[in-house]
């Protein structure tokens, strides 16, 4: 069992400090917002992430959060998870990372894994860096994570693999070992691969995203319907089922910002990455068609009344980190339109200047023109549709995420339009259907 410092107590330090701990580790994680260290001590969560204070709770005897450094230096593995943003320019801001090289004394005998991402070539910088303040003594591995937001202990838990870049074999084998009580496999590698491993991971996800829902735009216009569509796909085992919904766009703090740090990355280093160009611009525009549907159904949306369900980046978390949300908002406020949003645990208050935020998702729709599907929560998929029915002025429903009934919501009396449902094709539906899963 290893002594582990964690830097960084946010989604990812938390995270995998509790589930590190899980394995049976003694970790400390440190973050320089007293406020949060001072809940995390007092057993709350300054994040919403499904079964992580479960986590939490059980290895009390083996975690510890301080604002201390000395007590998160002090240990033989040292991992960084504190926040890569983005600059204006859209480079990483590596200021954090930098930080915690600097708060690292001399004579440190250590293992420095990079769990942050970074743009590749960090490792790099960091390991001449160590080497010029004489910290020899001190390892680097570069050791990404691939938690998702709402299925992040899970994700930890039963990662589909870990990835370990490393300089020197030993250090490699220490973060290795750390994992050994994880059913996954283990990709040894070098440290370039191992951060761009992330980086194209993220990235091409995002272009299965953005590829999904072009093809869903196409369907609008030739009579298809975009959830077959997946399905016909996705049951090629060459192409399989995920991250083939489409909706709205994707946000989130990672995706967004790692496949921009991926575009310059490859434009500072000479190379047009004309890919990665495309599925920015179609993820900015997918937020924007949303207006141009409730143009279609209402026409100029001045004084119009439109509703908001759901305001996070996607369910199963709190986090607004480029929330389409946010885009979508301002786009309608823009067009002059009253808007109203209601979210069952994201926080928009002080972030939507000009929505009105409902304490309920009947309240938000409260003489609403339109309801707007916008994050899949399952409270928004079973919401009582007769009754948002009675306090809307026009029963106009756009279904953002593709997660309601049509049938349904057309028994009700409601217009429905949806993500790449072509009208036609959704006359052809039959009544309800079971998506088969996926054979592997
Ligand atoms: C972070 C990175 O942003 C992301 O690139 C990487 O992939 C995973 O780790 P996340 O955990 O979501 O993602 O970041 P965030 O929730 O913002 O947490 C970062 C924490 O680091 C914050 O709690 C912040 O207070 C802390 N921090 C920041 C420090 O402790 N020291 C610093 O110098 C700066
Ligand atoms: C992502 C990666 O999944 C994770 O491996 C990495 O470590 C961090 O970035 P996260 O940002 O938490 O995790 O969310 P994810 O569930 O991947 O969704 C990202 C965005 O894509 C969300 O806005 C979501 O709504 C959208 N999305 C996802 C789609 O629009 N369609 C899909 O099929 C899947």
């Amino acid at each position: 069992m290893a002594r582990i410092g964690i830097f960084g107590a946010g989604y990812v330090g938390i995270v995998s400090g509790a589930c590190l701990a899980e394995l049976g580790h003694t970790v400390v994680v440190r973050d320089v917002v007293q406020e949060r260290i001072e809940r995390l001590n007092a057993g709350e969560l300054p994040i919403y992430e499904p079964g992580l204070d479960e986590v939490v709770e059980r290895n009390r005897d083996r975690l510890r959060f301080t604002t201390g450094v000395a007590a998160a230096v002090d240990n033989d593995l040292l991992f960084v998870c504190v926040g890569t943003p983005p600059t204006h320019s859209g480079d990483a801001d590596l200021a954090a990372v930098w930080t915690v090289i600097e708060e690292i004394p001399p004579g440190t005998r250590a293992i420095l894994v990079m769990k942050s991402t970074v743009p590749v070539g960090t490792g790099e910088k960091v390991r001449a860096a160590l080497d010029a303040r004489g910290l020899v003594d001190v390892g680097y591995v570069s050791c990404p994570e691939f938690l998702a937001e709402g299925t992040a202990v899970r994700d930890f838990l039963s990662s589909d693999r870990i990835v370990v870049g490393a300089y020197d074999e030993a250090d490699g084998d220490a973060v290795e070992a750390l994992h050994a009580g994880l059913d996954a496999p283990v990709l040894r590698t070098d440290v370039p691969s191992a951060e761009m491993i992330k980086l194209a991971a993220n990235a091409y996800l995002g272009t299965r995203i953005s590829f999904i829902n072009e093809i869903a735009n196409v369907c609008e216009l030739v009579g298809a319907d975009v959830q077959q569509v997946a399905r016909g796909m996705g049951l090629d085992r060459r192409i399989g089922e995920h991250y083939l919904r489409p909706g709205i766009g994707f946000g989130g703090s990672c995706f967004p910002k790692d496949i921009s740090f991926l575009k310059l990355l490859a434009g500072n280093s000479g190379y047009h990455f004309q890919l990665l160009n495309a599925v920015i611009e179609v993820n900015e525009l997918q937020k924007r068609r949303v207006v141009t549907k409730l143009q279609k159904h209402l026409g100029s949306l001045r004084g119009k009344r439109v509703a908001l369900l759901g305001l996070a980046f996607k369910p199963n978390t709190d986090d607004l980190r480029e929330a389409p949300s946010i885009v979508l908002a301002a786009r309608l406020l823009a067009e002059g339109a009253e808007v109203s949003a209601w979210d069952p645990v994201a926080d928009a208050s002080g972030l939507l200047k000009g929505v009105r935020l409902g304490a309920s998702a009947l309240e938000a729709l409260a003489g609403a023109d339109a309801a707007v599907v916008v994050t899949e929560w399952p409270q928004i998929a079973e919401l009582d549709w007769a009754g948002a029915k009675s306090v809307m002025r026009t029963s106009l429903v756009i279904d953002g995420r593709n997660v309601l009934d049509p049938h349904e919501l057309k028994r009700l009396g409601f217009a429905y339009d949806a993500v790449g449902r072509a009208e036609s094709a959704l006359s052809l539906l039959p009544e309800t259907q079971e998506p088969e899963r996926e054979q592997h």
